[in-house]
């Protein structure tokens, strides 16, 4: 059996609807329940649906031998995975964004930066040799700057639509994201089989095919 750490939210629907079309399905009963390892209908795979944050942590240490995680959250994480596949799902994209949008050519000293993705706002500030504070926060993000606890935020924008009700717009763009297939290690060599039929379903699936 191959367990798949699939992360709750914004990319969970995303996940299930593609690997359906891969031909591998959960009952509505497993769909509509709270359960948070579930089986699918062939016996063959088993889901767990954790944090977005926690998919490497589950994946390097193997308990989960795949995951479908965001890019977003494995630039921010430090696990030793492989990545064979760009799911192209859930796409958006990490921005900077701040309630005055010349805040970055009138600055004059340090700007606070708030966050949930601590490593990517200090490599991309780094990178553009700008001295930064960054407050790191788990959410809402957004409320940061009107509230006056920092001048950016570095987050997901998808639709724009959290942004603009928060009176806030795009200064700069650090990367898209997607959903990724995320290997373990080990699961790739010792589970290379069962592995292998998993990445070819997706990939057929990404192409458009569609398997029974
Ligand atoms: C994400 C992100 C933004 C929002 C962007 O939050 O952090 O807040 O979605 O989506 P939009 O551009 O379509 O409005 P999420 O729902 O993941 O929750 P969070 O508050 O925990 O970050």
């Amino acid at each position: 059996m191959i367990t798949i750490a699939i992360a709750k939210g914004r990319m969970q629907d995303d996940a299930l609807a593609l690997l359906a079309r891969a031909g591998i399905r959960l009952s509505a009963d497993e769909v509509n329940s709270r359960r948070l390892a579930v089986t699918d209908e062939s016996g063959e795979y088993r889901f767990l649906f954790v944090k977005p944050g926690d998919v490497p942590v589950y994946v390097e240490h193997g308990i989960a031998d795949c995951g479908v995680v965001g890019r977003d959250v494995l630039l921010e994480s430090e696990a030793d995975l492989l990545l064979p596949l760009d799911l192209g799902i859930a796409r958006c994209r990490i921005v900077v964004a701040a309630a005055d949008p010349e805040v970055l050519t009138r600055a004059v000293g340090m700007l606070r930066v708030a966050t949930k993705y601590s490593q990517i706002a200090a490599t991309h500030f780094g990178s553009r040799g700008m001295p930064v504070e960054i407050i790191k926060l788990s959410g809402s993000v957004e409320l940061a700057p009107a509230l006056g606890l920092a001048d950016l935020i570095v987050d997901l924008v998808e639709t724009g639509r959290t942004l603009r009700e928060n009176g806030l717009t795009v200064v700069d763009e650090i990367s898209e994201s997607t959903g990724r297939l995320v290997v373990n290690r080990a699961s790739y060599q010792l589970k290379a089989h069962a592995v292998g039929q998993l990445v070819n379903a997706l990939r057929l699936a990404l192409n458009g095919g569609e398997r029974a």
